[in-house]
């Protein structure tokens, strides 16, 4: 199953502006299958633990209060090559600079509200789905 996986949030911007529904309904027309999903709030600790690769970044503590400010849904999602796939799908980090009709480029509001996370390697797909979701949670 390598390479058929991909672990995404729908960042705080995204939900609090209403564009939850519009994002999943992007998502599952580009072919991918929701293999897990909830939704719910991450401590501040929580997203320094989930971006700890960033923590000598300038960005770091932005980042972390920002990701534990309000709601997120997080998912797992499924379809061959998902990671590049969905790379593709949701833009560049910095959504001025994102393609027209990708996600973030339609959604994102700046570099840190930027709509979405989307994990960049394979191996970073498995750690992220796992640090979500237990195995009783994925269909
Ligand atoms: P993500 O991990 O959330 O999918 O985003 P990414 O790969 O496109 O970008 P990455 O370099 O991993 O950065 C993680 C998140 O940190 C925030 N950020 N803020 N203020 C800034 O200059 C800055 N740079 C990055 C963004 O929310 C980015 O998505
Ligand atoms: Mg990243």
């Amino acid at each position: 199953m390598t390479g058929n996986i991909t672990f995404t949030m729908i960042k705080p911007d995204a939900i609090e502006a209403n564009n939850a529904g519009p994002i999943l309904a992007m998502i599952n027309k580009a072919g991918f299958r929701i293999v897990a999903m909830k939704y719910m709030k991450l401590s501040k600790d929580q997203a320094g633990e989930f971006y700890a690769v960033h923590k000598e970044r300038p960005f770091y503590g932005e980042l972390t209060e920002y990701m534990s400010s309000g709601p997120i849904i997080a998912a797992v999602l499924e379809k061959e090559n998902a990671v590049a796939d969905y790379r593709k799908l949701i833009g560049a980090t910095d959504p001025s600079k994102a393609e027209e009709g990708t996600i973030r480029r339609l959604f994102a509001k700046s570099i840190a509200a930027n709509a979405v996370h989307g994990s960049d390697s394979d191996e970073n797909a498995e750690i992220e789905s796992s640090f979500f979701f237990s195995r009783l949670e994925r269909f």
